[in-house]
């Protein structure tokens, strides 16, 4: 499968700015088809669910194709595909509706890789209803989130075990299937958060053990919308506090009011989008295959695209003087986490933009991470690499973070 980051570049509007946007881990820049797509819904004329109208047909049919996008995306069913503003919100509220079948009598496991929102609703729940906590730790020189604790962590008390497909911070993808493994083992349930994996990885949630997968359109070239992919029959066993009148089906009971018509309408644009990224600019080898298939084969070569660009980062950061880069798993998104020698990482930032180049800094909601590796809310810098990325951004950050490092 060929990888043609010109004409991927081309796709995206504000890519023009000149800007190095290696910003991308907290958020993507949309391509046009998904602008087009938002804003043709609504010149299309849309309006509220289940009307007897064609504007109300024509959001029924954004939504069902919404659901079936998402669905492709991660391998997953279309009635399992729960959307909601965003996956913090959607783990409070699946966290909510779960709890209900907790007691005191029960634990949960969740992991210090995670960012916050795959931690706190948890902990927030189990305290609620006096369940107790165990923690998964990471190893603070590899960033590696062993699975094998998972065999003393889980029993027979265990109810979910939450974690990360792939830290936003350090990137460590753990080895998520054999840590829902040790969960199904003892009929617990496996919550991952795939927010950080998706955009990076092709994702087949039965193969990762995943009961609920939480994902974010905002990270893989869509709009601001989140999405939990779960079984639907599983989902029919969990109820939600909802109003009277909303429809008690899976997968609706679980969304709160009324959806993001024209946003889901980018959604399945993204996920369109994502499904030709193996074949822009070349002769179509996938004629006839399904989306799925398109999915998978693009983001195998986006891996392959993404692992290029990351090597080039880590190898040159590694030639310059004073960076710690934390985190070497061996299995990693392409996100690097680093400082440069004792300067406040907003003031790398600041130095970074100033050269066109954006990053983040601080703690990146890796909350518990970053207290592990000692960094507390100051964090680090974090440069993370995706699809639209090319060498020139890389280049253009290892020459601004040379100017403050020296080497
Ligand atoms: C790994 C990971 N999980 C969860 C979230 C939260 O996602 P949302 O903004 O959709 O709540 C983020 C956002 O940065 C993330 O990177």
């Amino acid at each position: 499968m060929t990888f043609d980051v010109s004409a991927v570049r081309a796709l995206y509007p504000a890519l023009a700015d000149g800007h190095a946007y290696l910003d991308g881990a907290a958020g993507t820049q949309v391509p046009v088809s998904v602008i087009d797509a938002i804003a043709d819904a609504y010149r299309a004329g849309i309006g509220n669910l289940g009307g007897a109208f064609a504007a109300s047909r024509r959001s029924d049919l954004i939504v069902s194709q919404a659901r079936a996008a998402v669905a492709d995306l991660v391998g997953g069913t279309a009635d399992g595909v729960v959307f909601g503003p965003s996956a913090t919100a959607l783990a409070y509220r699946m966290s909510e509706a779960l709890s209900r079948q907790w007691t005191t009598d029960d634990e949960i496991v969740v992991s210090r890789l995670d960012h916050d929102s795959n931690i706190r609703p948890w902990i927030q729940a189990a305290g609620r209803v006096g369940a107790l906590v165990r923690w998964a730790e990471i190893d603070p020189a590899t960033g590696e989130l062993p699975a094998k604790q998972y065999a003393e962590l889980v029993g027979p008390r265990t109810r979910l075990v939450a974690v990360t497909a792939a830290s936003n911070a350090i990137g460590t993808r753990p080895d998520v299937a054999s840590i829902a493994g040790y969960a199904h083992a003892v009929g617990a349930l496996c919550y991952v958060d795939g927010v950080h994996a998706t955009p990076h990885v092709p994702v087949d949630i039965a193969a990762l053990g995943a009961d609920f997968y939480a994902t974010s359109a905002y990270k893989w070239s869509g709009p601001h919308v989140a999405a939990v992919v779960a079984d639907p029959a599983l989902l029919e066993t969990v109820w939600p506090d909802k109003l009277a009148p909303s429809s008690n089906a899976v997968p609706w009971r679980f969304e709160r009011g009324t959806l993001p018509f024209a946003d889901l309408a980018g959604v399945t644009a993204a996920v369109d989008h994502l499904a030709g990224l193996g074949t822009l600019g070349a002769a179509d080898a996938l004629a006839g295959a399904t989306r799925r298939e398109r999915i998978l084969a693009s983001m195998a070569a986006v891996e392959a695209h993404e692992a290029a660009l990351f090597a080039r980062l880590l190898d040159g950061i590694a030639k310059l003087g004073d960076v710690t880069v934390y985190g070497r798993a061996a299995r990693r998104a392409p996100t690097a986490f680093f400082n440069v020698g004792a300067i406040d990482p907003e003031a790398v930032a600041e130095h970074l933009s100033a050269h066109g180049v954006n990053v983040w800094h601080g703690d990146n909601y890796a909350y518990e991470l970053c207290q592990v590796l000692g960094l507390q809310s100051e964090g680090a810098v974090r440069a993370g690499i995706v699809h639209y990325n090319d060498d020139s951004d890389v280049d253009r950050l290892l020459s601004g973070v040379a100017e403050m490092a020296g080497g």
